[in-house]
């Protein structure tokens, strides 16, 4: 094959039309005997209206682990057998870009950590990586505590009144809280302020997902953009987000300057733990585009995931009551009333193993997305360079021949003594953080922020779906969503009475935590 690509690549040079040459190879591919990609015809029509994932589950029933799927001029390869998902990510990675994704996702995350590929990627990573250390991630733990206990008096007010709330967009504004302060020490209290900064946010955004789904690139219509009032107020978002980070990056600047500074591997600033702190105080390039880039894709990757997963295990245990109090026994017994702590998180078992079945159910995003940068085999099917490929995740976790009664909810199927479930012990028919070289950097960070406000929230109320609330179905755009919100009734537990008390915390000056005196 080798061969027939120089082959190809000399006769394309020469003028030969490219279709011409595709009827070629794949009559050359018929004639050695090798096997076709199974192809989903006439699917187009299946896909329209829902979530684009939910269809590709019973085609991935018909057609196998990788099957095309076409749309007019475009196809796709859908990918739903672990070996080939291990082989995409792991194994041949250095084969794959991440193609569309990195299309799309430009106009926010330009060359940042989650889209670059490449000499970037790399570089970027190396830097990156070692800024999520072990006494970094301890640090976040109180951080956790102190965003959820916002969260807490929001609920207790509505508890009080009797107000249903809607819980998805409670979980955004935590997990935005979080890692505002997380990456670049910035609060955005989007718990109680939702104009200016937020509302940029969350334009940007909401722009991204609608932009994933979009049928054409209408973005890239040169005058569109700059008479559309839409494309214009995400002009004027992207401008105040990296207007506020070029402050945050200056303001940090001069904290590093001022520090009698020692780098060294477990490098932290006690008032100002940040990831952005951390990459300064290494010698990062305060000017660079890149540095901005790689925060916004950070905010971006840490936000919306870790929200995701709150929303959907919220959903979950609302169908469970029996794993609700087993959850909450074990909370009570292990917490009390105290904040958690990292020697919480190992005690956290079921709370843990919670997370892990939400993440099963609800793999966030529920497709991984690639290009071929090269020709290469997939299962026994060789495939060309260019190949625009969606890993479903969500059929790798829903699998019927994997997973004894793939969609219950059931957190017992991880043993609670048993290893933390990941890509590498499950064989890739579970990767809620993907896997090889780009496996999420911020997994770790992510199961602590889910385990520490889910535990705090069920300790302290009872969740139910609102009487009269909307049925919660899903609808996509990076992460599954409901279509609807998840309304729910919050009732404070009666027992036990929680008076909150602060464990030394090391995000110290917060004036806005509410947390500041023990009462
Ligand atoms: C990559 C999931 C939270 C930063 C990824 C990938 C997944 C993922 C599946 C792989 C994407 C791919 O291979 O195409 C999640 C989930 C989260 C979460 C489910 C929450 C529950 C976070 C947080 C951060 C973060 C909190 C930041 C602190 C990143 C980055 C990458 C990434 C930078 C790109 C890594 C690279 O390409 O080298 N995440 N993530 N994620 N995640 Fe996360």
């Amino acid at each position: 094959s080798g061969f027939l690509s120089v082959l190809r690549n000399g006769l394309s040079k020469l003028g030969v039309p490219t279709e011409l040459l595709d009827f070629l190879s794949k009559w050359n591919n018929v004639s050695e005997g090798q096997p076709k990609i199974p192809e989903a015809k006439g699917a187009m029509k299946a896909i329209g209206g829902q979530a684009f994932f939910i269809p590709l589950y019973e085609l991935y029933l018909t057609y196998g682990g990788i099957f095309r799927l076409t749309f007019g001029p475009k196809s796709f390869l859908i990918v739903s057998d672990p070996s080939i998902a291990k082989h995409i990510l792991r194994e041949n990675s250095k084969a794959y870009s991440k193609g569309i994704l990195a299309e799309i996702l430009d106009f926010v995350m330009g060359k940042g950590l989650i889209p670059a590929d490449g000499e970037i990627w790399r570089v970027r990573r190396r830097a990156i990586v070692p800024a999520l250390h072990q006494k970094y991630v301890t640090a976040m733990i109180s951080l956790f505590g102190q965003a959820t206990e916002r969260l807490c008096k929001k609920l207790d007010a509505a508890a009080s009144d009797g107000e249903d709330v809607e819980m998805e967009s409670f979980f955004s504004r935590l997990t935005l809280d979080i890692i505002g302060k997380a990456v670049f020490n910035y609060d955005f209290d989007s718990l109680t302020n939702d104009t200016g900064i937020v509302e940029a946010v969350y334009t940007v955004l909401r722009e991204a997902e609608d932009r994933s789904v979009a049928p054409i690139p209408f973005w890239e219509i040169p005058i569109w953009k700059d008479i559309s009032p839409r494309q214009r107020k995400v002009s004027a978002a992207l401008k105040l987000i990296n207007d506020t980070l070029d402050d945050l990056i200056a303001i940090c600047k001069r904290m590093v300057e001022q520090e009698e500074l020692q780098f060294h591997e477990e490098y932290m600033n006690e008032q100002d733990p940040s990831i952005l702190h951390f990459l300064l105080a290494s010698g990062d390039d305060v000017s660079s585009k890149q540095l901005r880039d790689d925060l916004m894709t950070m905010l971006i990757a840490g936000h919306e995931t870790s929200a995701a997963v709150l929303t959907w295990t919220f959903y979950l245990l609302s169908t469970e009551p029996s794993v609700m109090s087993k959850l909450q026994n074990e909370v009570d017994s292990v917490l009390g009333d105290r904040f958690p702590t990292i020697d919480d998180m190992k005690k956290l078992k079921y709370a843990t193993r919670v997370i892990n079945e939400s993440l099963r159910l609800y793999p966030q995003p529920p497709v991984l997305i690639r290009r071929s940068l090269e020709d290469d085999m997939l299962g026994g099917y060789p495939i060309k360079r260019g190949e625009d490929i969606f890993i479903s995740v969500w059929n790798l976790h829903r699998c019927p021949d994997h997973w004894v009664e793939a969609d219950k909810f059931n957190p017992e199927r991880w043993p609670l003594d048993g290893p933390n479930p990941n890509e590498i012990n499950q064989d890739f028919s579970y990767l809620p953080f993907g896997g090889g070289p780009r496996k999420c950097v911020g997994d770790m960070f992510a199961s602590f922020e889910t385990v520490v406000a889910l535990s705090m929230l069920v300790r302290r109320f009872n969740f139910q779906i609102a009487v009269g609330a909307p049925p919660v179905e899903m609808t996509t755009g990076a992460t599954i969503h409901t279509t609807e919100g998840l309304k729910m009734t919050v009732t404070r537990r009666t027992k036990p009475p929680i008076i909150p008390t602060l464990v030394t915390s090391v995000v110290k000056g917060d004036d806005s935590s509410p947390l500041k005196e023990p009462s």
